[in-house]
């Protein structure tokens, strides 16, 4: 189990509305029982020393939902990022947010840049929370930068390749996800990080978020261990 770990774990973390619906639950208490769930697996990653952990909170789609449901999700969060300052610091875990972030609430945007300068300094867990986030926005915000660049000529059309592209994006500095796990069920990306999956291993559990334990992580990471990993080659290749 801890050879060849993941570097980088993405999470994709649906199912909160659907394990409450199943209690007869208001939505809300699924998302508050997600957060629990949230703990545990930065608490494991912490534990296997995984490098990075991209979790999928908010996407720029989730604006469609009910107002009373984004503004439980953005005080949540905020609580969330408010409580767990200490026990990050603890860690050694370094807090960081990608998305159109400038688009969320102040009180939002004030909290995430406080966690954000507060752990900057720590070397452990690279705990990475996607909000206001769209693989799509990303690649288009990339791009107007890169535009814009040009334009300045401070970049040539020469020098516009995937390692430089990579560099607009808001991973920038951090390595693609190795493994993917998207739990609830459901067979698709959702707008993830469409340009950094481009060679992930995915795993989709059944399990809805709140239910989403430790050993279910175990779990996605030995089916990611047993995979064969060829990046389009004939036989497995290691990649950095
Ligand atoms: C995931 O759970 C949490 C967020 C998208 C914020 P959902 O709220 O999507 O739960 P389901 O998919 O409706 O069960
Ligand atoms: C994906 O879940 C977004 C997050 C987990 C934040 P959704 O529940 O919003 O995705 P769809 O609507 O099922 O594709
Ligand atoms: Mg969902």
């Amino acid at each position: 189990m801890e050879n060849n770990l993941p570097k980088h774990i993405a999470i994709i973390m649906d199912g909160n509305g659907r394990w409450a619906k199943h209690r007869g639950l208001p939505r809300t208490m699924g998302h508050r029982a997600g957060i629990k769930s949230v703990r545990r697996v930065v608490e494991a990653c912490v534990a296997m020393k995984i490098p990075v952990l991209t979790l999928y909170a908010f996407s720029v789609e989730n604006w469609k939902r009910p107002k009373k449901e984004i503004g439980l999700l953005m005080r949540l969060l905020s609580e969330f990022l408010e409580k767990e300052i200490d026990e990050m610091n603890e860690h050694n875990i370094r807090f960081m947010a990608i998305g159109r972030l400038e688009e969320l609430p102040d009180f939002v945007r004030e909290r995430l840049w406080k966690t954000i300068q507060a752990t900057s300094q720590n070397t452990g867990l690279v705990l990475n929370l996607a909000l206001n986030y769209g693989g799509r926005s990303e690649i288009i915000d990339a791009t107007k930068k890169i535009v814009q660049n040009v334009k300045e000529a401070k970049m040539s059309v020469d020098a516009i390749n995937e390692e430089s592209f990579s560099k607009f994006l808001y991973t920038d500095g951090i390595p693609d996800p190795d493994l993917l796990i998207r739990t609830s069920g459901e067979m698709r990306i959702s707008n993830f990080l469409l340009w950094q999956i481009s060679y992930s291993e995915i795993v989709v559990t059944k399990k809805l978020w709140p239910d989403f334990d430790r050993s279910d992580l175990e779990k996605a990471i030995q089916e990611f261990q047993s995979r064969e990993r060829r990046f389009g080659a004939t036989e497995a290749i290691s990649r950095k």
